[in-house]
């Protein structure tokens, strides 16, 4: 079996992922900066594989390193020529991902997610790799008020991250059509990834206060944050609170399994896909059934509706399963029971 090369590997869907594929019996090539992460979410992957009986001895080779510099890049593709693992494919997971801080240092998210993402490519050039998957977003889309996202609508991201990844989708539509008989490109959007490993070994670190509703409300339920804050009560969906699409991390991981597959034995292409559920949960839902599965209390109380939000982000996810034959096989009781154990395990992460 060929070998992938997987950017940002140590981080929340990274890991995951990489995970997936060990067990799958593929040999990776990890570059990561641990801007976001560090090398315990790698060692947790290791033992989950270990306590499983899968040795992954000559199966993981990381490399530190930061993809805005190509020489790094390069180190990897060399590393695989000489161990004769030679690199087929890459997943491409290797982002800054925060909203707020995008907006407050936008050249930091240009100049990561773009310029690094450029010179992947280029270096993919040099050693003739083709096949490429590629983290986008939901956020890419203009939202709409209360229908399902299809791939084919419109796009018109609001904020400097989901800049950089339509723009990251553009270059990689340009970089298809120079060749469009070798490139095999999917560019993923991802819904709203949440949950963790049904081992509670692996989850997501959210190293400091986190941002997203989820890691708020098992920091809550932990007693580590007082209170969810709910970001309004009067949006236009059936309790007044945000609805959203989430998605458990291991049905994510797998879409990226599937995703490669099907890209390596299909015709050179360049697809674009949404991963998600399909099904909406709106904010009091979600910690609703939290509460329920977990028997657990979650505090909230209501704020001001948070700015660039929308009352409604599903997906249609029709198109993936149709093609990819992935399904989304976990529901939102599974996702609240998996992120639970893993917080109650890792009270302060990894
Ligand atoms: P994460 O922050 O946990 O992981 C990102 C990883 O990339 C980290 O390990 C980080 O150290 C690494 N990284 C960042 N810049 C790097 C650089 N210059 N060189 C090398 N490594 C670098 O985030 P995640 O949730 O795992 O997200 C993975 C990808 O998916 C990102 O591109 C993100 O934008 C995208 N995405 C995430 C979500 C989400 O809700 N988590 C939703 C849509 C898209
Ligand atoms: C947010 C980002 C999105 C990014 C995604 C993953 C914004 C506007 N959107 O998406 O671009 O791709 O994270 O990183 O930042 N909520 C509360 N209280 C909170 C936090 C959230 O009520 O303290 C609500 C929100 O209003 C929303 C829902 O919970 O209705 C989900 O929010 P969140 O987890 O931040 O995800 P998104 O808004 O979908």
């Amino acid at each position: 079996m060929k070998s992938i090369f997987v950017t940002g590997g140590a981080g929340f869907i990274g890991s995951h992922t990489c995970l997936l594929l060990l067990e799958k019996g593929f040999t990776l090539f990890l570059l990561d900066l641990f801007v976001t992460s560090s090398q315990k979410s790698l060692k947790r992957v290791s033992l989950i594989l270990r306590k499983k009986g899968i040795d992954i001895k000559g199966k993981i080779y990381l490399v530190e390193g930061d993809i805005k510099n190509k020489y790094d890049i390069e180190r990897v593709f060399k590393m695989s020529f000489e161990l004769n693992k030679i690199i087929e494919s890459v997943i491409h997971f290797a982002g800054l991902k925060s909203v707020a801080e995008s907006v407050k240092n936008p050249g930091l998210y240009w100049e990561n997610n773009v310029n690094g993402t450029i010179n992947l490519l280029k270096v993919m050039e040099k050693y003739n790799c083709k096949n490429i998957v590629f983290s986008s977003s939901a956020t890419v889309y203009k939202a709409k008020s209360n229908a399902p996202l299809f791939e084919n609508d419109i796009c018109e991201p609001v904020n400097p991250y989901g800049n950089t990844k339509l723009t990251i989708e553009r270059l990689l539509k340009d970089i298809y059509n120079s060749d469009p008989s070798k490139w095999r490109i999917a560019s993923l959007r991802y819904f709203n990834p949440v949950g963790a490993h049904e081992s509670g070994l692996l989850g997501e670190d959210t190293l400091g206060k986190p941002n997203n509703i989820y890691p708020l409300i098992t920091q809550v339920a932990i007693g580590k944050i007082k209170e969810i804050k709910i970001f309004g009560s009067d949006w236009p969906t059936i309790d007044g609170t945000g609805i959203r699409d989430y998605i458990h991390i291991m049905d994510l991981a797998e879409g990226h399994f599937s995703a490669l597959n099907y890209l390596l034995k299909e015709k050179p292409q360049f697809l674009t896909l949404n991963l998600g559920t399909g099904i909406g949960t709106s904010v009091l839902e979600l910690i609703r059934c939290f509460e329920k599965v977990n028997n657990v209390e979650i505090p909230y109380s209501f704020d001001n509706r948070r700015v660039g939000d929308n009352a409604f982000v599903m997906a249609d996810n029709s198109l993936a399963k149709k093609i990819l034959n992935w399904i989304p096989k976990r529901n939102i009781e599974d996702i609240c029971r998996d992120g639970w154990n893993w917080q109650l395990k890792n009270p302060n992460g990894y």
